[in-house]
C-alpha cells in the first residue's frame, strides 16, 4: 500500500486555472499542505490544494478549467472541491494516476517550471552593497549570499527580477580615504592590485593621523567637499578609478560565490542628483524641518532623522530616498527587497515611512529583508576582515582536508585548486544559508566542512555520487523507458521516499520564496540527499539482475540528480561531478 503524497500542484494546472480566473493571480498563496494528509492512510497518492474562501466560491469555473485545460496534468483524476466548514477556506482534492505521476516526476524536463503567471510582477532585489574603503565584512557576505538566493528563487518562479548592488562610496570618510592615498603616496598600481585592502589601509592610516592632527582632519574635510562639488577634476577622476578597481576585485569574488548583478549603483550618484527635487517634495509634504544651523531633518512617525548636514551635504537617508524614488520611476517595480542586516532596521523604517508618505503607491511594495550576525568566521591567523581572506581560507582548509584524506589521490593539478575552491565556497554558502535569516549564528569551519553533517560538502558529495553512477550506466538508453510507479513502489520504501522528496521540490521552492528564507530549500536538499543516499545503498544498480528494475532505479537517480542540481544552483552552488 502506498502512503499518501501531498504536494504542491505542478505548474501546468496552476497556470491553467490562473488563466481562467484572473482573480487567482496569487493562487500560490493558497497552497498549503496539511500534515493530516501526510498522516492519513489513503492507498493512492493524494494531492491537496487549499483555497481561500473567495476563490472557492468559483467552484464550478474551477472544475471546468481543470477539466478543459490542455497542460501536463495527465496524472490528475477525480478533482473535487471540498468545502471546509467554518474555516475560511476550501480545499481541492486530486487523486493521482500513479504511473502518469511517476512519469511527471521522473521525466527529463519536469524540474524547470514552464512559463509563469508572474511575468508582470517586477521584483527588485538589492543585496551585497559593500562600501569602498571599508572592509567587505561578514554582514555583506550574508547579504550577498541571501540576496542572491532570493533573486534566484524569484527568477526561477518566473518573476521579472532585477539584481542591484548599491555601493557605498560617499560620506565624509571618503575625504579621509583620499587623504590617506596622498599621505602614503600610494601608487595607482598598488591600488589596482588589491583595491579593497589598500584603500581600507589608507583610510585607517588617515583616520589615525587626523585624530592627532586637526589640520589633517580639516584637509580631509576639504578634500571631500571638493569631491562633492566636483571642483578638482584630478581627484574626481582618481575617485572614478578607485571605484572601477573595486568593482573589478568584487566581480572576481562574486564569481567565486556564484553571484551576479544586473546593475551596480553608487550612493554618490544620488548625492546631488534629484536631491533638490526630493527636498522640495519632502517640504511640501510637511515632512522636512530646517534647524537654525542649516541642517534639514525629516520628521516622520515621531522620528527625527537628519538628511542634510549644516554644510549642505547629503546624509545616508537622503541618498536612499532619492535612490528609491529614482528606481521606482526607472524600474517600475512591484516589489523591492533590501537585503541588509538587522542593525539598519531603524534606517529602513524611516526610509519606508518617508517614501510612502511621499507616494502612497509604495505601500506594501517595500521590504527590509533583515538578517542576524555571523560570529566566528575568521581565518586561523585570527583575521578575517576581508571577504577574500574568508574565501581563501575555505579553499585552503578544504585542500588540506582532501590531501589528508587517504581516499583522495594527491593529483595536484590546477583543476584541483578549482575543486577545492568550489568545495570551500559550498561549505561557507550552505553554512550561512541553512540558518534562519534573523538568527545570529556561530560559524565553525569544523562544522561547515563535514561530509556527513548537514553541509555544502554533503550536497556536493551526493551530487558526485549520482553523477558517477549515471555515467557508469550511460549506455542504457533511458529515453525509451517508461517510469513505472508500481515497479518503484514494490521496492523497499527507499524508492518511494525519494519520489516524495522529488514531488516536494516545487513546494519548497515556493515556500522559500514566500518566507524569503533560503533554509527551507537548504533543508529540503539535505532531506533529498539523505533519502537518495539510503536509496543508493539499498537499491543497487550494478548488482541488480532484472533489467527493468535496473532501469527504473536509474530513472529515479537521474531525477534525484536533476532536482539536486537545480536546488544547488538556486543556492548559488556550482555542482561538481568529481571531488
Ligand atoms: N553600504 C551600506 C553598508 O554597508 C549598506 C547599504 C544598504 N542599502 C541601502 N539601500 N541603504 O552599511
Amino acid at each position: 500500500a502506498l502512503s499518501p503524497c501531498a504536494i504542491n500542484m505542478s505548474s501546468g494546472i496552476r497556470r491553467a486555472i490562473c488563466e481562467q480566473l484572473p482573480q487567482l493571480k496569487n493562487i500560490y498563496y493558497a497552497l498549503e499542505v496539511p500534515s493530516k494528509v501526510q498522516n492519513s492512510t489513503a492507498t493512492r497518492p493524494l494531492l491537496q490544494w487549499i483555497l481561500p474562501a473567495d476563490v472557492a466560491q468559483h467552484e464550478n469555473e474551477l472544475l471546468d478549467s481543470v477539466k478543459r485545460q490542455q497542460f501536463d496534468t495527465s496524472f490528475i483524476e477525480d478533482v473535487r472541491v471540498v468545502p471546509r466548514n467554518g474555516r475560511n477556506a476550501a480545499k481541492v482534492e486530486f487523486q493521482i494516476q500513479p504511473d502518469a505521476f511517476a512519469a511527471h516526476l521522473l521525466q527529463a524536463d519536469s524540474v524547470v517550471p514552464k512559463a509563469s503567471a508572474f511575468q508582470e510582477e517586477h521584483v527588485v532585489v538589492e543585496y551585497s552593497s559593500p562600501n569602498i574603503a571599508k572592509p567587505f565584512h561578514v554582514g555583506h557576505l550574508r547579504s550577498t549570499i541571501i540576496g542572491n538566493v532570493l533573486a534566484n528563487l524569484h527568477q526561477h518562479l518566473g518573476y521579472r527580477t532585477t539584481r542591484l548592488n548599491y555601493l557605498g562610496d560617499w560620506g565624509t570618510q571618503f575625504g579621509l580615504l583620499a587623504l590617506g592615498v596622498q599621505l602614503g603616496s600610494i601608487s595607482d598600481d598598488r591600488i589596482r592590485e588589491a583595491p579593497i585592502e589598500t584603500l581600507y589601509n589608507a583610510y585607517v592610516m588617515a583616520n589615525k593621523a587626523a585624530a592627532e592632527d586637526p589640520q589633517l582632519a580639516q584637509r580631509a574635510r576639504e578634500l571631500f567637499t571638493s569631491l562633492e562639488a566636483n571642483t578638482d577634476p584630478t581627484l574626481s577622476c582618481e575617485w572614478q578609478k578607485y571605484r572601477q578597481y573595486t568593482i573589478d576585485e568584487l566581480t572576481g569574488m562574486y564569481d567565486r560565490l556564484g553571484v551576479h548583478f544586473d546593475s551596480y549603483e553608487w550612493e554618490s550618484q544620488y548625492s546631488q542628483r534629484d536631491i533638490g527635487d526630493v527636498l522640495t517634495q519632502l517640504r511640501s509634504a510637511g515632512l522636512l524641518q530646517r534647524e537654525h544651523d542649516g541642517r534639514e531633518i525629516v520628521v516622520v512617525d515621531e522620528r527625527r532623522v537628519p538628511v542634510i548636514k549644516s554644510d549642505g551635504s547629503t546624509l545616508y537617508l537622503a541618498r536612499d530616498i532619492a535612490a528609491l524614488l529614482e528606481r521606482q520611476r526607472r524600474l517600475q517595480f512591484t516589489r523591492m527587497l533590501y537585503v541588509v542586516d538587522n542593525g539598519q532596521a531603524d534606517h529602513f523604517n524611516a526610509l519606508f515611512s518617508t517614501a510612502t508618505a511621499l507616494d502612497a503607491s509604495l505601500k506594501d511594495k517595500l521590504q527590509h529583508v533583515k538578517f542576524g550576525r555571523i560570529r566566528g568566521m575568521s581565518t586561523r591567523q585570527g583575521k578575517a576582515v576581508f571577504l577574500r581572506d574568508v574565501l581563501n581560507e575555505a579553499r585552503d582548509v578544504m585542500r588540506e582536508k582532501r590531501f589528508a584524506s587517504a581516499t583522495t589521490k594527491a593529483n595536484s593539478t590546477l583543476n584541483d585548486e578549482h575543486v577545492c575552491d568550489i568545495l570551500g565556497v559550498s561549505a561557507v554558502l550552505v553554512n550561512v544559508l541553512k540558518q534562519r535569516r534573523q538568527r545570529d549564528h556561530e560559524f565553525s569551519w569544523q562544522q561547515a566542512l563535514q561530509v556527513n553533517g548537514d553541509t555544502g560538502i554533503k550536497l556536493q558529495y551526493t551530487h558526485c555520487r549520482l553523477h558517477n553512477l549515471l555515467e557508469r550506466f550511460g549506455d542504457i538508453e533511458l529515453a525509451e523507458i517508461k517510469p513505472s510507479w508500481q515497479h518503484l513502489t514494490e521496492e523497499p520504501s527507499d524508492a518511494l521516499a525519494v519520489l516524495y522528496e522529488l514531488a516536494r521540490f516545487d513546494q519548497c521552492v515556493w515556500q522559500a520564496k514566500e518566507q524569503l528564507e533560503a533554509h527551507v530549500l537548504v533543508n529540503y536538499l539535505f532531506g533529498l540527499c539523505n533519502a537518495t543516499s539510503r536509496a543508493l545503498k539499498r537499491l543497487p544498480v550494478k548488482q541488480e539482475k532484472c533489467p527493468d528494475k535496473q532501469s527504473q532505479r536509474l530513472l529515479l537517480f537521474r531525477a534525484a540528480k536533476r532536482t539536486l542540481q537545480q536546488g544547488m544552483r538556486l543556492l548559488g552552488l556550482k555542482p561538481l561531478n568529481q571531488m
